[in-house]
């Protein structure tokens, strides 16, 4: 398999293949566990994950990498087989997230900035060590309507972009992802708004990207679509592909390979039919697809419930939204599909 930094990226987004987003920290998948009565132990997330990974048709024919937290690339399967062996089985590649979190950022109230670069470029070379060829680093942008400040949002970028390069240098695949958040507080400003902010955010990363000597060639974008605020009305599903071409077409260069959307907060079909429709009618650079986390996984959590006798259900879930997005990132989903299934 080729190795170079330009392949793996177009691996990642290629085909209507997208990436699987399981890499909630322990104190997320805590949260998602909480609602489904469920606790958290290294063995339950191992079951959860399990289920998801060993979903060998949807992960063969839909998922073209998982995004891991440190725990799961070095976990085994209950029989004992690497959790990385079973992803590189399926055809899938092993990506890792390497952030440490966002933090609250000194003299910027309500603002936070993503840590994780002391040592880096040491934990980098285990994980490839381990597997993984790509990596994420998700810079958090609140929006109001004062929010959000410039200094948070050039902190965020150079953090992005120093691991960005750092990943490079690594031969892994860095996804850079500024997520303006749609779920934030209070999460009621309006799509107009979530276009300014998104557009002045990816002006700002790409420029520190470049500052940075980052390979655009070698690196996926992970954006955040452009969307009315989780407590604001709701835009159509057209005016949403709509705005959100227009503003990755203003700030993205088209040598970026991919782009692979966060979901964010959307509902499971809302996020596949925004993918369709960006999918769809538009002549655009680069590949698009989706790096779901809920979006992908909700369903599945709920149907599997944490109980054995659940697997297959949970994984049906799991295949059909796979499926699904999958559609959607050639832009060929309908409504009618979901009733169908
Ligand atoms: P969501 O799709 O649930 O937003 O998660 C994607 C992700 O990886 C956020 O960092």
């Amino acid at each position: 398999m080729s190795e170079r930094l330009e392949d793996i990226a177009v691996k990642m987004v290629a085909g209507g293949r997208g990436l699987l987003a399981a890499d909630e920290s322990t104190s997320t998948i805590k949260k998602r566990f909480d609602a489904i009565n469920l606790e958290s132990t290294e063995t339950s997330r191992r079951d959860y994950r399990e289920m998801l990974f060993r979903s060998e048709d949807a992960m063969k024919k839909y998922i073209s990498g998982v995004i891991l937290y440190e725990e799961t690339l070095y976990q085994k399967a209950a029989d004992g087989t690497p959790f990385v062996d079973i992803i590189k089985a399926a055809g899938s590649i092993p990506g890792i997230k390497v952030d440490t979190g966002a933090k609250p950022m000194a003299k910027f109230p309500g603002e936070t900035v993503t840590e994780g670069l002391d040592g880096l470029a040491d934990r980098l070379a285990k994980y490839y060590e381990a597997g993984a060829r790509f990596a994420k680093w998700r810079g958090v942008i609140a929006i109001s309507g004062t929010l959000p400040s410039r200094g948070s949002v050039r902190a965020n970028a150079q953090a992005l972009a120093r691991y960005a390069a750092l990943c490079q240098e690594a031969k892994i695949v860095p996804i850079v992802e500024p997520e303006c958040l749609m779920d934030g507080k209070p999460g009621d400003h309006n799509i107009d708004r979530c276009a300014e902010v998104t557009e002045s955010t990816l002006r700002i990363v790409f420029e520190e990207l470049a500052d940075a000597r980052v390979s655009l060639e070698g690196m996926i974008l992970k954006p955040n679509m452009v969307i009315d605020g989780k407590n604001a009305r709701k835009a159509s599903v057209a005016e949403v592909a709509e705005r959100t071409v227009q503003v990755l077409k203003r700030t993205v260069p088209s040598a970026v390979p991919g782009i692979a959307f966060l979901s964010g907060g959307q509902t499971t079909e809302e996020a596949t039919a925004h993918l369709s429709a960006i999918n769809s009618g538009y002549d655009l650079p680069w590949f698009v697809t989706f790096s779901y986390g809920r979006a992908l996984q909700d369903s599945a959590l709920k149907a599997w419930n944490g109980k054995q006798e659940n697997v297959a259900a949970g994984q049906r879930e799991f295949a059909h939204r796979a499926e699904m997005n999958s559609l959607a990132a050639k832009g060929s989903w309908k409504a009618e599909l979901e009733k169908a299934a």
